[in-house]
């Protein structure tokens, strides 16, 4: 197999879209017998909450759908991560702003709003949960998952790999 894909989830805070984004994807490709074809990261534009959990709501709403991400510590996002990832998602047009400002123009091509894999785009942006309540949080939850299969489709495509649990 050739060079692991290396794949990064951005949102503000990295406690609650980003986080789930990461655990999702990471769900479908250790379905697809994948795990090795990737590395998955997730990260913040922001440093409020550096080394703390996923939001406790957030925690919840993977729980009900039977995916963990209780062992996720939020990040910030640095520039030295345009380099060493080959696809950075971003949940909104305020992630994007934020990621390209770190940019010197080199790696803008590997930056993409996430919502372009949505089968359902809508604004091609992933609400931010943080002030509302258990139905925002559960709406983030469907954008997510129907979002990161289509990607992960895409991706098996792109780089002709062979799922093995098909
Ligand atoms: P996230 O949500 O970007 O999906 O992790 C947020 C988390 C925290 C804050 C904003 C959004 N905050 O302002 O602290």
């Amino acid at each position: 197999m050739s060079d692991t894909i290396r794949i990064h989830f951005v949102c503000l805070g990295n406690i609650c879209r980003s986080p789930l984004a990461e655990g999702v994807f990471r769900e479908k490709v250790r379905e697809e017998g994948l795990e090795d074809a990737f590395e998955i990261e997730s990260s913040g534009t922001g440093d409020w909450h550096v080394g703390s959990k996923a939001d406790q709501r957030m925690r919840q709403t993977a729980k009900r759908h039977g995916l963990s991400i209780e062992d996720h510590r939020a990040s910030q996002f640095k520039a030295s991560d345009l380099e060493a990832y080959d696809h950075i998602f971003v949940m909104d047009k305020s992630n994007l702003n934020d990621v390209l400002y770190l940019d010197d123009d080199t790696h803008s091509g590997k930056v993409r709003l996430f919502r372009e894999f949505d089968p359902e785009p809508g604004n091609y942006q992933v609400p931010d949960p943080y002030h509302d309540g258990r139905e925002g949080f559960e709406r983030v939850y469907n954008i997510v998952d129907r979002t990161t299969e289509q990607l992960l489709n895409r991706l098996i495509d792109e780089y002709n790999l062979s799922p093995q649990n098909a």
